[in-house]
């Protein structure tokens, strides 16, 4: 469920009619719903409730939507967050998420990363290789610090979805088979620097099947009982993210309480902590981006492309993923109106900056507003100024008022961070 629908005649974010925005902020331009983020993690949230040891720890996984408003939307609600790099820990810390409740992963932590990671005391260093958990102990044997570091494993499950988001894979670059998790977790045990606290998994992104989650889980439980066997405490399991979200042509994926039913199933009686790392299912529904149409191209050998004000560069996922964004005018038409296909494209030079092909949608013109659903998650995040077009403004929307949150730069701005070398 999310607060985008049509109300007096136009598609409106909560209160707000976007129209009203694009006038304002010009496209293309981002708008997130707070209600939506709210009921999205309170959701998750309670359905995890009294699952494990404790309270589960919700870390939100920041690389999904990374705008400090949304992150303290959801700190305020008491989401943790899941990080893959300093910045991404300096904006939790700014959003006001305790350091207790951050995670770091990533494949390639620099030592800078990790010295920063252990003066800010976060709650886990998920630690994916056997080079970095010596580079960790001799970074924080210097310091005198003792880290607190999670094994992150790979499962060896196929999660199905885009093979460029499948994680879980043994030849995927992530994490620590099976077996090398319990040697490490062993040797860990016995460094001073080094404090582990549990085992993390994540198989991939976008998943529709609890099947491959339900395996992974199985395998992180076999490995939990048997650290334990060894005499080793393991305080602490992090399932990672990775739940889909339907994108309007997809097979519903399957609801957070489903996922709590199932966790309960095969991991009810563990006794340990649970941690979670929701990025998409969270955010993606509760954002879309909003963009003009610049021209209908009818050539005269029948295509009909949709030039839209948007390009890849703002949202990238349909040119690396072949991913679907449902296409909404935001004037809806009549129901009888005609519907023609379009080859809905952006500017930019490329073929692959095409975000769809032969789509329905109601005749469009010169002037008209669409919005592209469901780019909450992976949208604005992945952004770039390619064919120097300034990054899309994002703006947050909570009943019937709205904040940018973050502006659209000035030209002046973009070239002003490029001093000319002294000698030209
Ligand atoms: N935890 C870890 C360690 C991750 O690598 C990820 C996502 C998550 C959590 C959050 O997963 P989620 O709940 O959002 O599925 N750019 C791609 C998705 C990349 C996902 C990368 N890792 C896309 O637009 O589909």
């Amino acid at each position: 469920m999310n607060h985008f629908e049509v109300r007096d005649g136009e598609l409106a974010c909560e209160g707000v009619p976007l129209s009203r925005i694009a006038e304002a902020v010009g496209t293309p331009v981002y708008v997130y719903s707070t209600a939506t983020l709210e009921r999205h993690f309170t959701v998750f949230r309670d359905a995890m409730a009294g699952l494990g040891r404790g309270e589960p720890l919700i870390a939100y996984a920041v690389k999904a939507n990374s705008n400090l408003s949304v992150l303290k939307t959801l700190a305020d609600l008491g989401a943790g967050a899941d990080t893959v790099s300093e910045g991404e820990v300096r904006r939790a810390l700014a959003a006001g998420v305790p350091p207790e409740r951050i995670v770091l992963s990533g494949v390639g932590k620099t030592s800078a990363e990790l010295a920063f990671a252990i003066d800010v005391g976060v709650a886990e260093i998920n630690v994916e290789s056997e080079p970095e958990l010596e580079r960790l102990a001799r970074i924080a044997a210097d310091k005198g610090a003792r880290a607190q570091i999670a094994i992150r494993v790979n499962p060896d499950v196929s999660a199905g979805g885009h093979a460029k988001i499948a994680t879980g894979k043994a030849d995927n670059k992530f994490g620590v088979s099976m077996a090398e998790a319990e040697r490490l977790y062993a040797r860990a045990s016995n460094n001073a620097g080094l404090r582990p606290v549990g085992v993390a998994c994540h198989i991939g992104s976008q998943i529709t099947s609890l099947e491959p989650l339900e395996a992974a889980f199985g395998k992180m439980r076999a490995l939990v009982e048997r650290l334990r066997a060894e005499g080793l405490a393991v305080d602490r399991l992090d399932l990672g993210g990775g739940l889909g979200v339907p994108y309007f042509n997809q097979p519903e994926p399957p609801a957070p309480s489903d996922f709590a039913a199932m966790i309960r199933r095969t991991l009810g009686d563990l006794d340990v902590g649970l941690a979670f790392e929701p990025g998409r299912v969270i955010a993606a529904n509760a954002g879309v981006l909003v963009s003009r149409v610049i021209h209908v191209h009818d050539r005269p050998e029948g295509q009909r492309f949709l030039v839209l004000d948007a390009a890849m560069n703002d949202l990238i996922r349909p040119a690396m993923y072949d991913a679907y964004h449902d296409i909404q005018p935001v004037r809806p038409p009549a129901a009888d109106a005609a519907v023609e296909a379009y080859d809905v494209v952006g500017p930019v030079c490329e073929t692959g900056d095409t975000f769809a092909r032969g789509r329905p949608l109601p005749r469009l013109a010169s002037g008209d507003l669409v919005a592209f659903m469901s780019a909450g998650a992976y949208g604005a995040t992945m952004g770039s100024e390619y064919n120097t077009r300034p990054l899309a403004p994002e703006v947050l929307v909570r009943g019937d008022q709205y904040a940018v949150v973050r502006p659209r730069p000035t030209y002046e701005e973009m070239l002003a961070r490029e001093p000319l070398a002294p000698w030209l």
